[in-house]
């Protein structure tokens, strides 16, 4: 018994001393912590009192991203205020006029995006996102085809088709008296196979397996940042590898395919081909380099690029769109009303009849204000950056621009949903031109947010036309999820297929 107790003794005292000591060591962490903060904000600047050594917010945004940056944002009177993200002196923008400053700079020596560190692994360090300077806005430049009246007109069939498709199935499958389906992963299939179509058409062969690696890309991208075989991380560089060849392959077909005599663009790929082949053959009538981004390899990573940015923000605002329409019938009921006006006999669509959709374009514009898709756009200082005249963040800063900030400010009542805000009447998405930039500003704007704002427009017409759906709430329907995209916590739904008009009057 001696022996035992004397032994027990011992191993507490250890116990309590290694705690002891730990303790300590937190602490003088926790004081040195908030010295190298205070000696970089002096006090100028709005944060928190006390940070975590090293992770600094880590923890508390993991476990509620949205929560911690409206926590943040709330937080910024001045409309600025720092934390600290793994030991990175972060500031959180939430003004519009400072957001404008930060989206207009770009470049190595000022201003670039920073990304999860898997990003730039699955993406390539090439991404247009990554881009600056010149060669950047030259291959903006050659995006101007992809995006006017005739491309968007081309491209509505595909997505009239798809979304019909889609809407049967889930009336099929979800039907209103069985149980309520998560509808997330079933709006980004529809998106995604609606991007594939729309860019590549019939370019792209091999759809399935081009799916499932495309697929294990963007379960890469958020995983751990470990690369060893077995990993999610490793999974999605051999997948890039293998998309990257279908890719490739497809973009030859398109040059092919375009070389032909009138030969009519079918897809957006299409459309940029012409673009660059004309560029190619200026070049040479110059006597100069053809266009780096012209080559096969080249053109398969900007498409994977256009890829991989039409899907979550997209994904994400359909899915609210979905969500916030199951809870206003009223709102839901003048868009059906708009409907029944422009197209009686159930018409399919045209580009000239989607700009007719005014309040239904509405209803998509201010869902997209009250929740941008992509609620912050995180940069990285490669030299100091001057906040305002009483503060310069240093070299080395992580600063974040608040899209959601931005969008709520100047507006009224800016925390309701309220599309008559983008009427004729009241015009608040010109009004506030300078604080609505779902889409971001300056050097990167979103390219595709024409296209996108039609595939809204387009989704929520023919869902509200051609389908009935019921959401189930949760006791955590109204929150909002960060995945990095804002999306409903959940979107529990039952479909029921609507005949349009033809159904009203039958
Ligand atoms: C609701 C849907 C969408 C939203 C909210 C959205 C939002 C954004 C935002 C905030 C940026 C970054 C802007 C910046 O850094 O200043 C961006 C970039 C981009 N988006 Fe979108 N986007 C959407 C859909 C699309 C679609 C459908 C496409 C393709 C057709 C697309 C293509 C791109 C590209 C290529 C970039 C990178 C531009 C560059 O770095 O120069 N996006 N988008
Ligand atoms: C992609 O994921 C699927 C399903 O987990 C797997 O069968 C396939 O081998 C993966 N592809 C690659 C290239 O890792
Ligand atoms: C800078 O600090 C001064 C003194 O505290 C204050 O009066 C002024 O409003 C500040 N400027 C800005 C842009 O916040």
């Amino acid at each position: 018994m001696a022996i035992i107790s004397t032994l027990l003794g011992f191993e507490l005292h250890a116990v309590l001393e290694a705690c002891l000591f730990a303790v300590g060591l937190y602490a003088v962490a926790s004081v040195l912590t908030f010295l190298y903060f205070a000696s970089i904000h002096r006090f100028k600047v709005p944060g928190p009192t006390f940070v975590q050594p090293l992770v600094g917010g880590l923890v508390t945004m993991i476990r509620d991203p949205f929560k911690f940056w409206e926590d943040q944002r709330l937080f910024s009177p001045n409309g600025y205020s720092w934390h600290s993200i793994f030991s990175q002196f972060t500031v959180f923008a939430t003004k519009a006029d400072l957001c404008q400053r930060i989206f207009a700079v770009n470049g190595e020596n000022s201003l670039t995006l920073a990304l999860h560190p898997n990003g730039k692994i699955i993406l390539g360090n090439d991404n247009i996102a990554f881009q600056s300077g010149e060669r950047h806005k030259a291959l903006r430049a050659s995006f101007m085809a992809l995006f006017t009246n005739k491309a968007l007109s081309l491209y509505l069939p595909i997505q009239e088709r798809l979304a019909h498709e889609y809407i049967a199935d889930w009336s099929k499958r979800f039907p209103h008296g069985g149980k309520p389906e998560e509808m997330r992963s079933y709006i980004r299939d529809l998106n995604c196979e609606t991007s594939q179509e729309v860019f590549l058409g019939r370019h792209l062969h091999n759809r399935k397996k081009f799916t499932e690696n495309y697929n294990n890309m963007t379960e890469g991208f958020l995983s751990a940042p470990i690369y060893f075989p077995g990993t999610a991380l490793y999974k999605a560089v051999q997948s890039r590898k293998l998309v990257i060849h279908d890719l490739e392959e497809a973009v030859e077909r398109s040059k092919q395919y375009m070389a032909q005599p009138d030969a009519q663009p079918h897809c957006l790929l299409d459309f940029w081909t012409a673009t660059i082949s004309d560029l190619v053959r200026e070049a040479k009538e110059r006597g100069e380099e053809p266009p780096t981004f012209s080559d096969n390899e080249r053109m398969a990573d900007t498409m994977m690029d256009f890829l991989f940015a039409s899907q979550d923000a997209s994904t994400a605002s359909l899915t609210m769109i979905t969500a916030t329409m199951a809870e206003r019938p009223e709102i839901l009921e003048r868009v059906r009303a708009e409907q029944r006006t422009l197209r009686p006999n159930d018409e399919p669509l045209t580009y000239d009849l989607v700009q007719e959709m005014k309040f239904t374009r509405q209803c998509v514009l201010e869902q997209l204000r009250l929740y941008p898709p992509a609620p912050m756009v995180p940069m990285l200082a490669h030299a100091p950056f001057q906040i305002d005249e009483n503060f310069t963040a240093p070299k080395g800063s992580l600063i974040i621009p608040s899209l959601v900030g931005s969008c709520r400010e100047g507006f009224t009542n800016p925390d309701e949903y309220d599309p008559d805000r983008m009427g004729d009447a009241r015009q608040e998405d010109r009004k506030f031109a300078k604080q609505f930039i779902p889409f971001g500003v300056g050097p990167h704007r979103c390219v595709g947010y024409n296209y996108a704002i039609n595939h809204l427009t387009v989704y929520l017409a023919l869902v509200a036309h051609h389908a009935e759906w019921k959401r189930t709430r949760t006791p955590n329907s109204d929150k909002i999820i960060y995945l990095p995209t804002l999306y409903p916590h959940d979107c529990l739904c039952t479909w029921k297929a609507r005949g349009g008009n033809k159904q009203a009057s039958a």
